[in-house]
C-alpha cells in the first residue's frame, strides 16, 4: 500500500500547527511559568524557542520528509546498520507517557465544556467556588476517567480514519476561533482590578530567578513540549510530505504561531490570577480555576466559556492525534497492523496508563514517584524535561554530524548561504552544547 500523503502544504502546516498548539500553550505554559517566577521564565522560554526550537523543528521535519518513515524507521532507513534507530525509542516512549496524562487533562476540558453547555458553570458554585468544583471533580474515581476515555476515543477515531480531511478542516476553523477568543479574554482580563500585578509578573523578569538551575530545564522542557519537538510527531507528519514542499517558511510559521498562543494565554491568565488572589504556583489546576472566574466577570461570559472550552478541547484533540500517530505509524510498519488495529491498541494502552494519572489526584494522591511530584507531574517531568530534549539532541546530532553539510542543507531546502550556514552552525554546535549543558546542570 502506498504511504499516505498530505493533500497540500497548507494541510501539513495546519496539522503541524494543530499539533503544536494545544494544552501545552495554555494549561502547561501557565502553571510552569507560574511556578518559575513568570517573567524570567518567559524570556528564557522565548530564547529557547528561537535559538533551539525553530532550527530543530526544521531538522526534525526534514528527517521525516527525507526518509518517509516513522520515528524509528527513519533512522533505520537513513543510517542502516547503525545504532541510530535506538534514539527513535525515546520518541515512542515519550508518546506513551505524554498522551496518557494529556488525555486526562483534555478530559477535564471536556468536562468543563459539558458544564458550560448545561449552564452549570455560568456562575461559580455557591460553596467552594470554582476551586471547590474543580477539586471535587478531579479527586473522584470514575467521572474524570469517563471524560478521559471519551477524549481518547475521539483521538483514536480520528487517527484511524486516516487523519487529514476532518482535522484539516476543523483546524482551519478552530485555530482562528481560539485566537480570537483568547484575544477577547485578554481584553477582559486586563480590565480587571489588580491586573497590572499580573502583567508585571509576566513581563518584568525577576532576574534572581535565573540563578535557579531548574528554571533552565523547565524552560527547555516547555519549549520542546509546546512545539511538539523531540518526540517524532513532526518527523512523522513530515514523512507524509512530498519533496517539493519547501520547509523553512513552514517551520518559522509553526514556531511563531505556537509562541503567539503561549504569550496571549499568559496575558489572559496572570492578570486574572492576581486579580482573584490565586496562587500563581498552584500547579496544573491553575487555568481550570482562573478561567471560569474570568468568564463569570464578562458579559455573555457563559457563551465565551462554552466557546473557549470547545476550542481548547479541539486544540487538545489536534495535538493528541499527532502524539498517537507516532507509535501508531511505528506499529503499523513493525507488525504490519492495520491503522485501525494499531491506533486502537496503542490508544487503549495509553488510556490504561492514564488511569493512574487520574487517580493520582484522588485516592492515589499519596503516591509521589519523583520527589514531591504526583503521578502526572512525574510522568510529565520524565517526558518533557528528559526524553523530549534527548530525542531532540539526537535529531540535532544526526542532522549535524551524521549527514554531510551538503546533505543537511539540502534536506531543509537551504542553500550554502548565510541563512543556511547560521542554521547549520546552530544545529551542529550550539544546540547540542546548550542541551547538554542544561542537562548536566540540572542533575548537579
Ligand atoms: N505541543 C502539544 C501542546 O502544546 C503537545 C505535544 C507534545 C504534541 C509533544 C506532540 C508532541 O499541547
Amino acid at each position: 500500500m502506498a504511504r499516505e500523503q498530505w493533500g497540500t502544504k497548507l494541510g501539513f502546516m495546519l496539522a503541524a500547527m494543530g499539533s503544536a498548539v494545544g494544552l501545552g500553550n495554555i494549561w502547561r505554559f501557565s502553571f510552569v511559568a507560574g511556578n518559575n517566577g513568570g517573567g524570567a521564565f518567559l524570556l528564557l522560554y522565548l530564547v529557547f524557542v528561537f535559538l533551539i526550537g525553530i532550527p530543530l523543528l526544521l531538522a526534525e521535519v526534514s528527517i521525516g520528509r527525507k526518509a518517509k518513515s516513522d520515528v524509528i524507521g527513519s533512522y533505520q532507513k537513513l543510517a542502516p546498520g547503525t545504532p541510530w534507530f535506538l534514539t527513535g525509542f525515546f520518541g515512542v516512549f515519550s508518546a506513551f507517557l505524554i498522551l496518557s496524562f494529556y488525555a486526562v487533562v483534555a478530559g477535564w476540558s471536556l468536562y468543563y465544556l459539558f458544564h458550560y453547555v448545561t449552564g452549570d458553570f455560568f456562575q461559580a458554585p455557591a460553596e467552594g467556588g470554582y476551586e471547590g468544583a474543580f477539586g471535587g471533580f478531579i479527586t473522584q474515581e470514575w467521572q474524570p476517567l469517563f471524560w478521559s476515555a471519551l477524549f481518547m476515543t475521539m483521538t483514536i477515531v480520528i487517527v484511524f480514519s486516516g487523519v487529514k480531511k476532518g482535522i484539516e478542516t476543523a483546524n482551519k476553523v478552530f485555530m482562528p476561533l481560539l485566537a480570537l477568543l483568547l484575544l477577547a479574554l485578554a481584553g477582559v482580563s486586563l480590565s480587571l482590578d489588580g491586573s497590572m500585578e499580573g502583567l508585571s509578573f509576566l513581563f518584568q523578569p525577576d532576574w534572581s530567578a535565573l540563578t535557579q538551575p531548574s528554571i533552565y530545564v523547565q524552560a527547555l522542557g516547555q519549549a520542546f513540549f509546546s512545539l511538539s519537538l523531540g518526540m517524532g510527531a513532526l518527523l512523522t507528519y513530515g514523512s507524509y510530505l512530498s519533496d517539493d514542499k519547501r520547509l523553512p517558511g513552514a517551520a518559522v510559521g509553526i514556531g511563531l504561531m505556537d509562541t503567539f498562543f503561549a504569550v496571549i494565554s499568559g496575558i489572559v491568565i496572570f492578570p486574572a490570577v492576581f486579580a482573584f488572589n490565586i496562587d500563581p504556583s498552584s500547579g496544573p489546576p491553575l487555568v481550570f480555576i482562573t478561567l471560569p472566574s474570568i468568564f463569570e466577570q464578562m458579559p455573555l461570559g457563559g457563551i465565551a466559556g462554552l466557546l473557549f472550552f470547545f476550542a481548547l478541547s479541539l486544540a487538545a484533540l489536534s495535538s493528541a492525534i499527532s502524539i498517537l500517530e507516532v507509535p501508531t505509524a511505528y506499529f503499523m510498519r513493525l507488525f504490519r497492523w492495520s491503522r485501525t488495529k494499531a491506533s486502537v491498541i496503542v490508544g487503549a494502552i495509553m488510556f490504561f496508563l492514564g488511569i493512574s494519572v487520574s487517580l493520582g489526584f484522588g485516592i492515589w494522591s499519596g503516591i509521589t514517584p519523583i520527589g514531591e511530584r504526583n503521578i502526572l507531574d512525574s510522568m510529565d517531568y520524565i517526558a518533557s524535561n528528559i526524553l523530549l530534549p534527548l530525542g531532540g539532541l539526537s535529531m540535532a546530532l544526526f542532522v549535524g554530524w551524521y549527514f554531510t553539510k551538503a546533505t543537511a542543507l539540502k534536506a531543509v531546502d537551504f542553500g550554502d548561504n548565510v541563512i543556511g550556514n547560521v542554521w547549520y552552525g546552530l544545529v551542529k554546535y550550539l544546540l547540542p552544547v546548550m542541551i547538554i549543558i542544561i542537562f548536566i546542570s540540572s542533575v548537579l
